[in-house]
């Protein structure tokens, strides 16, 4: 793919991102249709809503391009290009009102039998109006102005996001961490959108990310904007299907961080 194509796909996943972005605000504050949910999670109607609005958009301007989304796949999703898509990430912030989640979108190649390579990442917030893009190359952007993540060195004046992921495994890993790396930093902060934490860390908010047991469509897009706005997209695979730990940070915290024990 092209430079300029990869601009046609910034274009289309930003059409995209919106148009999912209008129908998280039309029915933020409505009662939603809840179709599963467990302990720590939710699926609503309108994850599935959302998803197959994106996927008309995208499929209208790329046909040959399959997805791999939250809510399921269209087409091959191990083909050489492939969209990966969050419709809504935040989806219990999301079902309970509170408005903090976005749409997740990214583009991803694979050159020849390689890994995957994120090219083009768009994260929309729709209750802020806040759209971050990135082209793999190019600066990171939010509403069109380049952003850089933070300088910070020293954990004593970082602010860390943490995700907790869905599964009581994960929980008993993290809780241990958690209490640790809360009295060595200056704030946590714990939103509930993993692609808005690594949005925010792009824009110098939040020093690192910190998630295990996070899925692909969550982080994708959110990774490329890291390392464009100059800072570290650190994942790792763990068992499960497209599973990741992630340290996602300005690239100057993480070992600090990883060493917290
Ligand atoms: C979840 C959120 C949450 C993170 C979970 C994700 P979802 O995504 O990003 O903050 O901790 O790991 O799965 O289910 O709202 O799309
Ligand atoms: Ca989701």
């Amino acid at each position: 793919m092209t430079f300029s194509e990869h601009t046609k796909a910034l274009a289309c996943a930003v059409r995209a991102a919106r148009a999912a972005g209008k129908l998280m605000r039309q029915n933020l504050n409505k009662t939603k249709k809840i179709n599963s949910s467990s302990a720590h999670d939710i699926k609503l109607d309108l994850d599935v809503r959302c998803q197959k609005l994106i996927e008309k958009i995208l499929h209208t301007g790329f046909p040959r391009i399959s997805l791999l989304g939250e809510e399921g796949v269209a087409g091959d999703p191990k083909a050489p290009q492939r969209w990966v898509v969050d419709p809504i990430d935040g989806t219990v912030n999301f079902t309970y009102g509170i408005p903090h989640a976005c749409v997740s979108i990214a583009l991803q190649i694979q050159s020849r039998g390689a890994a995957y390579e994120t090219v083009v990442g768009v994260v929309y917030d729709p209750f802020c109006d806040e759209l971050w893009t990135a082209i793999r190359g190019q600066p990171a952007r939010l509403n069109g102005q380049s952003i850089h993540v933070s300088q910070g060195k020293s954990l004593r004046e970082a602010i860390v996001s943490i995700g907790f992921a869905k599964s009581k495994a994960n929980l008993d890993r993290t809780l241990p961490y958690f209490n640790k790396l809360v009295r060595r930093v200056r704030k946590v902060r714990m939103m509930g959108a993993a692609a808005l934490a690594m949005t925010y860390v792009a824009s110098g908010r939040f020093d690192a990310y910190i998630e295990r047991g996070i899925r692909l469509w969550d982080i994708a897009a959110g990774g490329l904007i890291v390392e464009c706005a100059g800072g570290e997209f650190w994942h790792e695979a763990v068992p499960g299907q497209h599973t990741y730990r992630l340290v996602a940070s300005n690239g100057r915290l993480r070992k600090k961080l990883q060493s917290i024990r």
